[in-house]
Order: structure tokens, then C-alpha cells, then sequence
């Protein structure tokens, strides 16, 4: 019996002992914070150190991803952010700390063991990595596939995924017919099919125009508000962080997704800010806070000179 329950019953005037509105009331306010699923972060990093011959990548890192949640991850080149995605998927192993993803000890797990995890998260590279001798229906079907799913089932597969990235029309098409944005597009649509809770992105709007670029940060933003994904969104474009933190995807009355702005009302956007320097996390926090920050070199990075 949680302790609210026993509250109500403790008030009741009559001495009735019912259970009522109160009790469903309380119930389905802690159903969120109970479940355990919830609150086990989708990744966490504790004291993860990895180096490179002299070079320390990573230094002592500590870290969580909560479910649902966006981690921006932040900083210059060579700060070892890629090398972060890489442990999360098991493609490096720490010289010390432990990983974990769902709440499961990854460290020490051999490629087999890794194989079960990996089927679990969708990889967002920075180049759409599409093969190009195959079409977009081909590229995007390739997991299924090889999985020797049944053509009809990877037909819905992967029409819905093309669908989630506005591609619907260019099934039929062949990569060299794309722009490079598309091609971006389909590549998101590759690695989400089977439907993900974790998806990593790494660098995805390198190279593209601005209204490209926002495109890609939509995609992230409706598999955050409308599809409950965890994720890791590797950039050092301000404008995309921009994105993430001030705009939530929402389906309005007619079943269309629409994209609002956060109003100051409102604090649903669930997106956090790390960012790495050295190997080190010398920020975490919110968009806003981030601005605030007096530190010279954040500054400089967040204003590009
Ligand atoms: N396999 C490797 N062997 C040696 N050095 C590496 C290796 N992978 C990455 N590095 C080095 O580690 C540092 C961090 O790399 P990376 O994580 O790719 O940075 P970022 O993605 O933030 O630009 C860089 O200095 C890079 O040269
Ligand atoms: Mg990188």
C-alpha cells in the first residue's frame, strides 16, 4: 500500500474505508515515477576513461541519458564524441569505467553479447552511408532484409519510415537521384526501422544548408515528443541546439504533426546540453543555462569566433 493511499483512508470523515477518485487519482499521478522502466536511464556512463597511446580521450566520465530524453552533446573536434558513440555501441571498450544501456552492464560484453545491444539502437552517421547500387526502397528495406523478414511486412516497414521522413515518393528512386539532404533522409529512415528507443546521431547536419539542417533536427524532435526515443545528438552546429531546445513536435486536431515553440508556460522539451572538452564534461545543463555560462571558451564556441 503506497503511503498516499493511506492518507486518503486516514481523512475520510465517516470512517469509510474506499478507495475512489483520490486513490485512481494518486495512482495514475506515480504510475510514471514507479515504473521501474522509466527510471532506469537509457545510457549511463560512470567514470568511463579511455585513451589513445599518451592521449586521454575521455577522462573519468560520468554521465546519463534519461528515457526519452535528448543529450546534445557539444564540443570542438578531436573532443572525443565519436569516440563516445563508439563505446555505447560496444565498437571500443574502455581502458576503465563501466557503461551501461537500459540498465545493462555492456562493458565487458563480448561481439556476440553486443550484437543483441546494437539491434536496440539506431546509428545516424554524418554521411547517409547509402549503398549505391540499391534503392531507397532497397536501402531502407537492408536490415529487414537480411533478416529475411517477409516481403509484405518490410513493404509496411518501410513505407512507414519513409513516411516518418517525408520520403514516401522517392521509394522507387536510386541514391545519385537524391540531393544530399534526402539522402541524409533515407539514411535516417534505414537506421530506424524496427522501430529503436535509442538513437545516436552523430554529426547529422554536417554539410547541409540551414533549412536542411532543420529538416534533420525535426526528425530527431518528433522521435523525442511523439515516439518516447532516448538519444545522443553529436553536433557543434548552435542552430541545431537551438532547434532541440525551443521547438516540441505535437499532432494537432486534424492528425497532422505540427512543430510549436516553447512558450514560457510550458517546459516539456526534454533536451539537455553536455559539452566536452579535454575529455572532460566542462558543462551540463540546460540550453539556457548554457548562454548564461561566463566561461570564456564556452562562450567563444557558443558565439563561433
Ligand atoms: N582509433 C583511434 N586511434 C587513435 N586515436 C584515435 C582513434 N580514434 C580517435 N582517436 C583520437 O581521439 C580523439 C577524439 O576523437 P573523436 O572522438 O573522433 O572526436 P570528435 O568526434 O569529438 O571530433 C581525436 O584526437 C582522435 O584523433
Ligand atoms: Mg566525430
Amino acid at each position: 500500500m503506497s503511503s498516499a493511499e493511506v492518507e486518503v483512508r486516514e481523512r475520510d470523515p465517516q470512517g469509510e474505508v474506499h478507495g475512489g477518485v483520490s486513490e485512481a487519482a494518486a495512482e495514475s499521478t506515480f504510475h510514471e515515477v514507479d515504473d521501474r522502466e522509466r527510471i532506469i536511464p537509457a545510457i549511463e556512463f560512470r567514470d568511463v576513461t579511455l585513451a589513445f597511446d599518451d592521449l586521454v580521450v575521455l577522462d573519468s566520465l560520468n554521465f546519463k541519458v534519461q528515457r526519452g530524453e535528448t543529450k546534445i552533446i557539444l564540443g570542438g573536434s578531436g573532443g572525443g564524441k565519436s569516440t563516445t558513440i563508439k563505446l555505447i555501441l560496444g565498437l571500443l571498450k574502455p581502458d576503465s569505467g563501466r557503461i551501461l544501456v537500459d540498465g545493462e552492464d555492456i562493458t565487458d560484453y563480448t561481439e556476440a553479447q553486443m550484437m543483441s545491444v546494437r539491434k536496440k539502437i539506431g546509428m545516424i552517421f554524418q554521411e547517409g552511408a547509402l549503398f549505391d547500387s540499391l534503392s531507397v526502397y532497397d536501402n531502407v528495406a537492408y536490415r529487414l532484409h537480411e533478416q529475411g523478414v517477409p516481403e509484405e511486412e518490410v513493404e509496411q516497414e518501410v513505407r512507414r519510415m519513409l513516411r516518418f521522413v517525408n520520403l514516401e515518393d522517392a521509394i522507387d528512386k536510386m541514391p545519385i537521384e537524391l540531393s544530399g539532404g534526402m539522402r541524409r533522409r533515407v539514411g535516417i529512415a534505414r537506421a530506424l526501422v524496427g522501430g529503436p528507443k535509442i538513437v545516436m546521431f552523430d554529426e547529422p547536419t554536417a554539410g547541409l544548408d540551414p533549412p536542411t539542417a532543420r529538416t534533420i533536427c525535426e526528425l530527431a524532435i518528433k522521435l523525442r515528443d511523439l515516439e518516447d526515443v532516448s538519444s545522443i545528438f553529436v553536433t557543434h552546429e548552435m542552430n541545431n541546439v537551438k532547434y532541440l531546445t525551443s521547438e516540441y513536435a505535437v499532432v494537432d486536431d486534424h492528425g497532422e504533426i505540427v512543430f510549436e515553440e516553447e512558450g514560457s508556460r510550458l517546459c516539456l522539451i526534454n533536451t539537455k546540453v553536455l559539452m566536452l572538452r579535454g575529455g572532460k564534461i566542462i558543462f551540463e545543463g540546460t540550453d539556457e543555462s548554457l548562454h548564461k555560462t561566463e566561461d570564456a571558451y564556452i562562450q567563444r564556441f557558443i558565439h563561433g569566433h
